[in-house]
């Protein structure tokens, strides 16, 4: 099959409007969108990414109304963060409606909830007409793609069609929470932080090991390049192999690293992190040195990214 790169959200639309699937820009990274009410639309997703079936998808909303669609009821809890949130980083897990079918949520009894921020996947979402279920649009394993030439690196032949749009702002996958039992709990650390959610809803229970559990995704195999991923505190001096860098504070010895980057801010490591590591797989690199940061704000996310990086090999 040969990759359709358009322009046009109407276009990339009318393969989710015919039981296709496209690929499409959003703020955090880049997903693989099918018609979430079409079971055999959203088994193609999980072909294309070679996806195990037991890990759900997020389902992506253009409105308010499409939200009534999806999920069966809405805790106050989720009310009040989608009111701050929405559009935005931030997917809940809400109990479903009776439209999604199992192999969208594989199986379980909730669906994950997600309205992008960005103007041209409301675009892109608008001319759908419906729910897209989608998960990012990465070969299953690897990092997610933050650009329209990732996908295609990752998926070129497998999938119809790619809307282009900008880098991702972001850099990183949304936020998860789970709001659909009592005490709304991260199952995902995220774009939008800790703090910013204990804003809104001070009772929000931070990640911990026995929640991830009930995130099916965070047991699989993530967001791993081919080169060995080894954190540090500080860049080694004396780097061994064909070495790359990436942390706030920049090495001793710039030149001994083949790629190196030295973010300005968390945010900016963010926004670099994926693509960085899909630039190190393009070059061969063969050590990825990683500069730990602390686990504020943004900091969780990279973190929790930068272990599963590291614990892949
Ligand atoms: O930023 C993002 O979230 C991107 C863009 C494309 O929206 N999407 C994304 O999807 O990262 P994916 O499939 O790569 O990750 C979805 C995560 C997985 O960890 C999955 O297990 C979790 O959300 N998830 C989805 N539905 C769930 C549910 N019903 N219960 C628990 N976890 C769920
Ligand atoms: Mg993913």
């Amino acid at each position: 099959m040969t990759t359709l790169v358009t322009e046009s959200p109407e276009e990339a639309a009318s393969f989710i409007r015919s039981g296709g699937i496209a690929a499409f820009p959003t703020e955090t990274v880049y997903g693989l969108g099918a018609d979430a009410f079409d079971a055999d639309a959203v088994r193609k997703v999980f072909e294309a990414k070679g996806r195990p079936a037991d890990n759900p998808l997020i389902v992506h909303v253009a409105d308010a109304e499409q939200i009534d669609l999806v999920v069966d009821t809405l805790p106050g809890s989720a009310r009040a963060l989608m009111e701050h949130f929405f559009p935005g980083a931030l997917t809940l897990v809400l109990p479903k409606s009776n439209r999604i079918p199992a192999i969208v949520t594989a199986g379980l009894q909730t669906v994950g909830v997600r309205m992008p921020g960005l103007p041209r996947t409301l675009a892109f979402l608008g001319a759908c007409g419906r729910p897209v279920a989608a998960p990012s649009a990465n070969r299953s394993g690897r990092p997610s793609p933050t650009t329209w030439e990732a996908v295609l690196d990752d998926l070129d032949g497998r999938i119809p069609c790619v809307l282009r749009g900008e880098r991702s702002r972001v850099g990183l996958e949304s936020t998860v929470v789970d709001c659909s039992t009592g005490t709304p709990v991260i199952l995902r650390a995220g774009a939008i932080s800790v703090d910013l959610l204990r804003g809104v809803v001070s009772t929000i229970e931070g990640p911990r090991s026995d929640t991830i559990a009930r995130s099916p995704g965070m047991r699989h195999r993530h967001y791993a390049p081919q080169a060995h991923v080894v954190l540090v505190r500080r860049a080694p001096a004396l780097p061994s192999g064909r070495p790359a860098y990436i942390g706030l504070e920049p090495p001793l010895l710039p030149d001994a690293y083949r790629i190196l980057k030295t973010p300005a801010t968390k945010e900016a490591y963010a926004y670099e992190l994926f693509d960085f590591m899909r630039r190190c797989d393009a070059e061969h690199v063969d050590v990825i040195y990683c500069q730990e940061v602390d686990a504020e704000g943004v900091g969780l996310a990279i973190m929790d990214r930068l272990r599963r990086a590291a614990a892949a090999h």
